[in-house]
C-alpha cells in the first residue's frame, strides 16, 4: 500500500466559465489546465490519483484517459461532496489523502512535497496549503485563532466584512490522513449561502474532533490561483507563456517583443532562432536552430530543421528540412514533407506532399497528394488537380523535371525525370522521363482592328 494517495476534483461545471466544455479541459498554452496539475502530482510519484468527474464527464475521461483511476459525482453539490464520491476507491488506505483541485494548474511539486513534508513533521491529521494574497476576493479566507492556530475556512460568500478583510486565503491543496478525513467529511452539512458541501468545512469539523491542524503558506502566490473565470484564464495563459519564453530565451532563442509572441507548452526552439512578432508556436511543434519564424506565422505539430526561414505562413502538421524557405503567405496543412533547401513561395499551398531538396514552389501553386523530387521546378499556378469529385488521386514529378506556368495535373499522373511541361499544358498522361508536354496552345483565329485593342486602364 502507498503512503500518500492523491484526489483531484474535476466534477464543477465551472459556472463562471459560462461554457459548453468543463471548466478543468480549458487549455492554458495549449494543455488542458487539470494536465498540469495531473502531471505535478506524477512528478512527486503520484501517477494514478483518484480524478472525481461529473460535468462532462465523457469529454474529460476522453482527454485525460485511462492513466487515472475515476470516481463520478454525478450531483455537483460542493467539493465535500467530491470529496465523498472518492472514498470509496480508497476504503483500505490508511495513509495520507492529498486533495488537490483541477484549476489550480501553477501548483509545483516542490510545494507538495513541501506540503507532505511538513504534515508529516508536524504528526498533524491535516495540513492546509494557503496564500497571503493583496487581493483575496472570491477565495476561502483562513481564520486563524489568538495563537494563531487554523480555526475554519470560511467562504467568500459566506464570510462576514471583517472576515472578508482576512488576507490568508486557502488555496485548495490539503494533506489530510484517511481515517480523519473520512469521520469528517461525513459530518458536513450543507448549511450555507451555496446550499453545498464544503470540503473547507472538513477543517472546522476535524478541529471539533480533537485533531490538530496545522497549515503551510505558499511560498509563490501564483501557484495558489485558481481559475474560475475567462478573464483569470487569459491572465494565467499570459504568465504561463512570460514563463514558457523565458525559458526559450535562457536557451538562446531571440524573442523580439514577448508580448507579440505565443508558444504552447511543450514547444521546444534551438538556439540562436529569432522569433519575430505575430509568431505561434502551437502542440507540439519543435523548431532547430538559427531559424528565422515570423512575422506572422502559426506553426501547429510541425517539426522545422536548422536555418529555416518561414514569414507570413501557417505550417500544420509538417515536417521542413534545413535550409528551406516558406512565404509569405503560404499554407503547408498536415502531411507535408519538405527536403533540404527547399523553396515556398507566396500563396502556395501543399497538402500531404512530399517536395525533394532543392525545389521551388513559387506564385500561386497548389501540391496535393503528391510526391515531388529533387530540383524540380514548378511553375506559377500549377496545380495538382488530386480530386476527381469522388475520390483522391496521387501526382508524382520526378528529380529535375520543370512545370511550365499554369500546368493542370490530372492525377493520378507522373511526370517523368527531366521532363518538361509548357506553360498552361493540362496533363492528362503520364509524361516519361525527358518528355516534352504541350497542351491546348492558343490559336490565332482573326486579326483585330486597330480601334478594338482595348485601353489601358486610366490611372485614378
Ligand atoms: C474553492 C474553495 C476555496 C478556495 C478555492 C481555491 C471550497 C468550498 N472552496 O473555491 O476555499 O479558496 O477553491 O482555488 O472548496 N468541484 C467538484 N465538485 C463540486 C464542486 C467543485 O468536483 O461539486 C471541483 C471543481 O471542478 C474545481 C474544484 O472542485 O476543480 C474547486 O471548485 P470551485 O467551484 O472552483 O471552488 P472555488 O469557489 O474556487
Ligand atoms: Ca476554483
Amino acid at each position: 500500500m502507498r503512503e500518500v494517495e492523491a484526489v483531484v476534483l474535476a466534477a464543477g461545471k465551472g459556472t463562471r466559465m459560462a461554457s459548453a466544455m468543463p471548466k478543468v479541459l480549458h487549455p492554458i498554452c495549449g494543455r488542458p489546465m487539470i494536465a498540469y496539475v495531473l502531471e505535478t502530482l506524477a512528478e512527486v510519484g503520484i501517477p494514478s490519483p483518484v480524478v472525481v468527474v461529473g460535468h462532462g464527464v465523457d469529454a474529460v475521461r476522453g482527454v485525460l484517459g485511462d492513466g487515472v483511476r475515476y470516481a463520478v459525482q454525478a450531483e455537483q453539490l460542493g467539493t465535500g461532496h467530491a470529496v465523498m464520491q472518492a472514498l470509496p476507491q480508497l476504503e483500505a488506505f490508511g495513509g495520507t489523502v492529498l486533495i488537490v483541485y483541477g484549476d489550480v494548474p501553477f501548483l509545483r511539486a516542490e510545494t507538495i512535497r513541501a506540503l507532505l513534508a511538513q504534515h508529516r513533521e508536524q504528526g498533524a491529521a491535516a495540513t492546509i496549503l494557503t496564500d497571503v494574497r493583496d487581493d483575496p476576493r472570491g477565495y476561502g479566507r483562513v481564520i486563524r485563532d489568538g495563537h494563531g492556530n487554523v480555526r475554519r475556512i470560511v467562504e467568500d460568500t459566506d464570510a462576514s466584512p471583517e472576515e472578508r478583510e482576512v488576507r490568508e486565503i486557502n488555496a485548495g491543496m490539503y494533506a489530510i490522513e484517511a481515517g480523519a478525513l473520512r469521520d469528517a467529511v461525513g459530518a458536513l452539512q450543507p448549511a450555507n449561502a451555496q446550499g453545498e458541501y464544503y470540503l473547507t468545512d472538513a477543517i472546522a469539523a476535524l478541529l471539533d474532533r480533537g485533531h490538530t491542524v496545522a497549515a503551510l503558506v505558499v511560498a509563490d502566490s501564483q501557484e495558489a490561483t485558481g481559475i474560475n473565470s475567462r478573464a483569470e484564464l487569459a491572465r494565467a495563459e499570459a504568465a504561463m507563456r512570460a514563463a514558457l519564453l523565458d525559458r526559450l530565451m535562457a536557451g538562446g532563442v531571440t524573442v523580439v517583443d514577448p508580448g507579440a509572441t505565443y508558444v504552447h507548452a511543450g514547444v521546444r526552439v534551438g538556439r540562436d532562432t529569432v522569433l519575430h512578432p505575430g509568431t505561434s508556436l502551437e502542440g507540439r511543434t519543435v523548431v532547430g536552430e538559427a531559424c528565422a519564424i515570423g512575422p506572422q506565422a502559426r506553426l501547429v505539430d510541425a517539426e522545422v530543421g536548422d536555418r529555416v526561414t518561414i514569414v507570413a505562413s501557417t505550417v500544420t502538421a509538417s515536417r521542413v528540412g534545413d535550409g528551406t524557405r516558406i512565404g509569405p503567405y503560404s499554407h503547408l496543412r498536415p502531411g507535408v514533407r519538405l527536403g533540404r533547401g527547399v523553396e515556398i513561395g507566396n500563396f502556395a499551398e501543399l497538402k500531404n506532399a512530399t517536395v525533394g531538396d532543392h525545389t521551388k514552389v513559387h506564385h500561386m501553386s497548389y501540391l496535393g497528394d503528391a510526391t515531388v523530387g529533387a530540383r524540380v521546378n514548378i511553375g506559377a499556378g500549377t496545380v495538382t488537380c488530386n480530386f476527381d469529385g469522388r475520390a483522391k488521386h496521387p501526382t508524382v514529378i520526378e528529380d529535375g523535371a520543370f512545370i511550365g506556368s499554369d500546368t493542370m495535373l490530372i492525377a493520378p499522373v507522373r511526370v517523368g525525370r527531366g521532363a518538361v511541361t509548357g506553360a498552361g499544358a493540362v496533363v492528362r498522361r503520364d509524361v516519361p522521363a525527358g518528355g516534352v508536354a504541350v497542351g491546348a496552345p492558343a490559336r490565332v483565329i482573326r486579326h483585330v482592328a486597330p480601334d478594338e485593342v482595348p485601353a489601358s486602364e486610366p490611372t485614378s
